[in-house]
């Protein structure tokens, strides 16, 4: 969603708030802006549309060695020039880029328009530039903290005043602010994706926290102006992971990246001699864990898809009641939050804004929350007690493959450990260990047969909707299908259970429209493949994801054959092909596969 960047030091800023900005366009945008300060003044440059508009109106005197840039994506208003970032006060002095959401925007908008104030825009975000402004405060630091004292919601901020043109600062709750720090130049970035290829010294600001950047360097403080000394930490991400390099899409390298990053999840992880998986990371001890009852998963979208299949294998292996929950539900039931539970917030950001509330609700009422999270660092990795990172390396692509895998595997490497405090024995802890090694050259199986998958997709491009089924195991998968072939095809697609096609679905099937069946060799094979015989039936058209063992007589389908691993891992290879089909239906119907319309790559606001 929307992204910020900022930068001081000795350079021209102009060009590199462009180069960030392009940087971050993979989280969805629709409008842009940048600021930049030469000699105590303020000049600005917006677009109501893409960063390379904003690029080629760059005028030729637009020097300037300190400035702010944004990414808007449309909340209140549209996607104008007047509403896109930076917002300025009527004077012009402050300039402001903000991410987030200010809830009490309304209320301060009629106060300012009845102190005479006009507004330019429709968004929540001016409203900080006037109240900057306004402020009697001797300090830019303490104007922008009297600003904030009025505000109710989300921001990650970075402001300009020409009063003080060394300096920029910047102020975060819920929405995530990076300092790379420099050789005599600071840069300021909500990704990191932003800054890595200048630095990989950073800062990531905390909940609560603010800070003034300056050329020769930064300082942080509170709410109450007292000083928090940080450290910069090295990100191990090299500027390169971000790349492009020679593919066509971000999705097609990071599905393909598959192999390499499943085996990076799993690194050191695997402990033969008992069994089991290591992961030191959930802070749990042997009695912490015995005393767990239940397992509670939290995401959002795939991320939800993902803890449905997590949720099956830690009850099938730990034999835990478990399940998954969207968490944009969760945390506006009031639910009910059991100190015997562990809760689970699965996400590839780390900062959805529904799952880090429903850790934050969890927390506040005194559960206790891991995260399988991507983003090292990310707001979500830092509110849960523990977690186990997924090292999939960055993921641009706004529909989610390689992280998803991780996340797959992840909660297999979860459902180990806790099976293994309880009955699962060390021969079946082996057997899952075995089944796990296993995965990485599976998945290069697969890949290997993309030209059959995409042929396969071409035929589903022209269709207006498609059902994919499956069931218990194969239907989360079945939902993480649809799910991928909707977000880039956009194309209706919706997932049943086979077992409920006959209680109402059924009614739908003809012969123009498809469906995509997961039926892996389990002890439900017979009764998968005896749907799929009510389907062919009726002359709907099928493509099914299946083993090779499985005999499907004489039905006519499609056929994608998936190497067989153990029966409770087989869903993490059987959700692969399902990227295929959704990346070559796509590319059939010559979408933008990367952005997708009306998606972000982190969804930032609830
Ligand atoms: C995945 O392809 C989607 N783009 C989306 O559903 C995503 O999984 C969801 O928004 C959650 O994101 P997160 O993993 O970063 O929390």
């Amino acid at each position: 969603m929307c992204g910020i960047v900022a930068y001081v030091g000795k350079q021209d800023a102009a060009p590199l708030l462009l180069d960030g900005l392009a940087q971050l366009e993979y989280r969805g945008y629709d409008s842009a802006g940048i600021a930049v300060l030469n000699a105590g003044h303020a000049k600005v440059l917006r677009t109501g549309g893409r960063v390379r508009e904003l690029r080629a109106a760059l005028p030729k005197r637009f020097a300037g060695s300190i400035g702010i840039g944004h990414t808007r994506w449309a909340t209140h208003g549209p996607a104008t020039e007047a509403n896109a970032h930076p917002h300025r006060s009527s004077d012009g002095r402050i300039s402001v880029v903000h991410n987030g959401i200010i809830d009490n925007a309304g209320s301060l908008r009629a106060e300012l328009a009845a102190a005479g104030v006009t507004l330019t825009s429709d968004t929540d975000t001016e409203v900080l530039a006037h109240l900057v402004a306004r402020s009697t405060a001797e300090t830019l630091e303490d104007a922008v903290l009297d600003a904030v004292s009025r505000i109710e919601g989300t921001y990650g901020l970075a402001v300009l005043d020409e009063r003080h043109p060394d300096r920029i600062v910047l102020a975060r709750s819920g929405s995530p602010l990076i300092i790379g720090v420099g050789n005599r130049e600071t840069h300021v970035a909500s990704d990191l994706s932003a800054i890595v290829r200048h630095t990989t010294s950073v800062v990531h600001l905390e909940d609560g926290e603010f800070a003034t950047v300056t050329a020769s360097g930064f300082t942080t403080f509170t709410r109450d102006r007292v000083n928090t000394s940080r450290t910069p930490t090295e990100v191990a991400e090299a500027a390169g992971n971000f790349e492009l390099g020679a593919h066509q899409h971000y999705m097609r390298k990071e599905f393909l990246e598959q192999p390499a990053s499943a085996q990076s999840v799993l690194r050191g992880r695997l402990e033969d001699r008992f069994g089991t998986a290591r992961l030191d990371g959930l802070n749990l001890d042997a009695r912490a864990n015995r005393a767990i009852r239940r397992v509670k998963v939290i995401g959002c979208g795939s991320a939800y898809y993902v803890g449905q299949l997590g949720a099956q294998m830690i009850e099938e292996l730990a034999r835990i009641p478990a399940d998954a929950e969207p968490a944009s539900e969760f945390r506006y039931r009031n639910p009910i939050i059991d100190s015997t539970t562990l809760y689970v917030a699965v996400s590839q950001s780390g900062e959805t804004a529904d799952t880090l509330f429903a850790v934050e609700e969890i927390k506040r009422k005194g559960g206790q929350v891991v995260g399988l999270v991507n983003v090292v660092g990310s707001s979500i990795a830092r509110a849960c007690d523990g977690g186990v990172y997924l090292h999939a390396g960055p993921e641009i692509a706004v529909a989610s493959t390689k992280a998803l895998t991780n996340m797959a595997l992840g909660f297999a490497l979860l459902a180990l450990n806790l099976g293994r405090v309880r009955d699962l024995s060390i021969a079946e802890g082996r057997r899952l260990i075995e089944g796990l090694r296993a995965v990485p050259e599976q998945i290069e199986q697969i890949l290997r047969t993309e030209d059959e998958i995409a042929s396969v997709a071409k035929g589903l491009s022209g269709a207006s909707s498609l059902f994919f089924i499956g069931r218990v195991r194969g239907y989360p998968v079945a939902r993480e299908g649809a799910q991928k072939f909707k977000e880039i095809s956009y194309c209706h697609a919706e997932a049943y259970q086979s077992s409920e096609l006959k209680h109402g679905p059924l009614a739908l099937i003809g012969e123009s429209l498809p469906t995509v069946a997961v039926v892996p060799q389990d002890e439900l094979v017979q009764r998968n493949v005896g749907a799929l015989h009510e389907i062919a039936a009726r002359n709907g058209p099928l493509v099914v994801v299946t083993h090779p063992g499985v005999d499907l007589g004489e039905l006519r389908a499609s056929r994608i054959d998936v190497p067989k691993n153990e029966i409770e891992l087989d869903p993490i290879l059987l959700t692969v092909p399902m990227q295929l089909l959704a990346y070559h239906a796509a590319l059939a119907l010559g979408h933008d596969i990367d952005k997708p319309r009306n998606l972000a790559k982190s969804v930032t606001v609830e």
